[in-house]
């Protein structure tokens, strides 16, 4: 939390200084992870709604990811390069994956692991939020610790994570596009449309 908070500070003196101030991170990318900067943002901190943060995500859950990817067992969502080189050139993340070695991997892996995961501010719905918190506390928190923001858990980071791919991710994971944990599943379809939206509002007001 107070990590977030005094990264989230440092973010917002830079943009107010116009300087380019990494965000504590130890080195800048490594050759496999500058395509993956294009979209996730420099430091794996991503601005666009569609696209997730992956900053700090455990190696475990990256590799796990990316190799999904690789296999099509997750959605090949189609999208597009936010900048550099291939700014507007469409691709997918099963693409991306693809031309990955297992050391590419490895290496992407402990460069945004040791990147601090900086929350995205969302407008919620204080409402929504309240039921929300109480659906994560029966449902969801035995297997998203920390109000889902628990690195360790492999199971990426909801707290603070884009609203709006969270909710994608909800939708693919009822409609077995993507595969969700066995144990997961019911608790997903046992959710009714309104505690859906609520526990996503939740995960968006962690700051
Ligand atoms: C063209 C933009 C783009 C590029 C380049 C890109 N990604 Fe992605 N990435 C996305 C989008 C969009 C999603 C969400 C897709 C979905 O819904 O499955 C995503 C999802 C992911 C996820 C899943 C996150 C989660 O919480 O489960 C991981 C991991 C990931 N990307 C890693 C990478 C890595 C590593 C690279 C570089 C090798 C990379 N991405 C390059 C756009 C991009
Ligand atoms: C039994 C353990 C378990 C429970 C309970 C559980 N989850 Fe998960 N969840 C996981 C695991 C493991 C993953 C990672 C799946 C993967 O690797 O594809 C995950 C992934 C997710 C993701 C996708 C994360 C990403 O970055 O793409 C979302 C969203 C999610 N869970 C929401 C929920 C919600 C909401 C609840 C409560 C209603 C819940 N989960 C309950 C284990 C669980």
């Amino acid at each position: 939390m107070k990590k977030n908070f005094a990264a989230h500070i440092l973010l917002v003196c830079s943009a107010l200084l116009g300087m380019s101030l990494s965000v504590g991170a130890s080195a800048a990318a490594p050759k496999a992870a500058e395509s993956c900067t294009a979209c996730h943002g420099a430091d794996g901190n991503s601005t666009d709604a569609n696209v997730p943060s992956i900053a700090s995500y455990s190696e475990e859950y990256l590799e796990r990811s990316l190799t999904k990817y690789q296999k099509k067992e997750r959605p090949c969502v189609e999208s597009e390069y936010l900048s550099g080189s291939k700014k507007g050139t469409k691709t997918n993340m099963c693409k991306v994956a693809s031309e990955l070695s297992a050391a590419d991997i490895t290496q992407i892996g402990a460069y945004f692991v040791a990147q601090p995961f900086v929350r995205t501010a969302q407008t919620t719905d204080p409402e929504l939020v309240k039921k929300g918190k109480s659906v994560y506390k029966l449902k969801c928190y035995t297997c998203h610790s920390e109000d889902g923001g628990f690195p360790g858990d492999h199971a990426g980071i909801l707290a603070g994570q884009k609203m709006t791919y969270i909710k994608q991710q909800i939708k693919y994971f009822k409609d077995g596009t993507r595969v969700a944990p066995k144990k997961m599943l019911p608790k997903l379809e046992a959710l009714s449309e309104g505690e859906v939206e609520a526990v996503i509002h939740y995960f968006g007001s962690i700051q």
